[in-house]
């Protein structure tokens, strides 16, 4: 990769469709907006006073409660879990105002790209002013159709994301596709935890919001299926890391 080259120079040239660059980042779909029968989740990522908060105070607050998980601690998996040290390109899915994008960047050699993928505007618009950077850019799309051929990243991943998503098995697939062989994929999502009591009182809870709850077999039996191998996971309280490799 040049190492001299704009990163929206650089994704440009990965997208498979036309952007126009607008507040900072890459658009792909124009006008068009979210889901059409948003829930209550969906259009809170949608509105610029959450997107506002989000990083310094909804996240931070709402996935410790859920997990007892640092934001720090979590980067620090991520990074580990996605081998950013060796990858040249990393994608973020629904990556928000950017707030694991930026020190996801920050972990790839030089030169490298990463690219936040996300489809509300609000929260792009705070990723560009509050985590841009030279390996950084912003791509707004939707993550059922991701506008980049087959086999475009060493690393792709999405925290805090598929439990808002309508089709999130979908949706990982589609992270599948653009993944390279040998790459690495990592999602951070819900986990409705063991004990039949629990799981029913999450899960009524969360569905009031527009979340769903994933046991500990759906993801980690999605990427078996898929052939991926080194499959790692985490439970901690309400949430779930699930990381592995595309084979070779
Ligand atoms: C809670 S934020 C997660 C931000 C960040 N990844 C994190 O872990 O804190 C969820 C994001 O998913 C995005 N999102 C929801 N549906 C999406 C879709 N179909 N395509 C792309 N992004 C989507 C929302 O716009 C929102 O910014």
């Amino acid at each position: 990769m040049n190492t001299s080259q704009d990163p929206r120079e650089s994704t440009r040239g990965l997208l498979n469709t036309a952007a126009v660059l607008r507040h900072g980042f890459l658009d792909v779909l124009g006008e068009s907006t979210s889901s059409p029968v948003p829930t209550f989740a969906q259009r809170a990522m949608n509105s610029r006073l959450v997107a506002t908060v989000y990083e310094r105070l909804w996240r931070p607050t709402s996935f410790y409660l859920a997990s007892g998980i640092t934001a720090r601690a979590e980067q620090r998996r991520a990074a580990a879990a996605l081998r950013l040290s060796t990858a040249h390109r990393l994608l973020d899915v629904a990556c928000g105002p950017g707030n694991f994008t930026a020190p996801l960047a920050r972990c790839l050699p030089a030169g490298a790209l990463a690219v936040g993928f996300d489809i509300s505007e609000p929260m792009l618009t705070r990723a560009v002013v509050d985590n841009d950077g030279p390996q950084t850019c912003y791509v707004r799309g939707d993550a059922r159709v991701l506008p980049f051929d087959d086999e475009t990243f060493d690393a792709v991943c999405c925290f805090g994301a598929l439990y808002l998503m309508p089709e999130p098995f979908d949706i990982t697939r589609e992270m599948l596709r653009v993944l390279r062989p040998g790459g690495r994929i990592a999602i951070l999502t819900s986990y409705s935890g063991q004990a039949a009591p629990v799981r029913k009182a999450l899960t009524a809870t969360a569905n009031l919001i527009g979340l769903a709850m994933f046991d500990r077999r759906s993801f980690v039996d999605l990427f078996s299926s898929a052939g991926l191998v080194d499959i790692e996971q985490q439970t901690q309280r309400a949430v779930q890391f699930v990381a592995a490799t595309k084979p070779r």
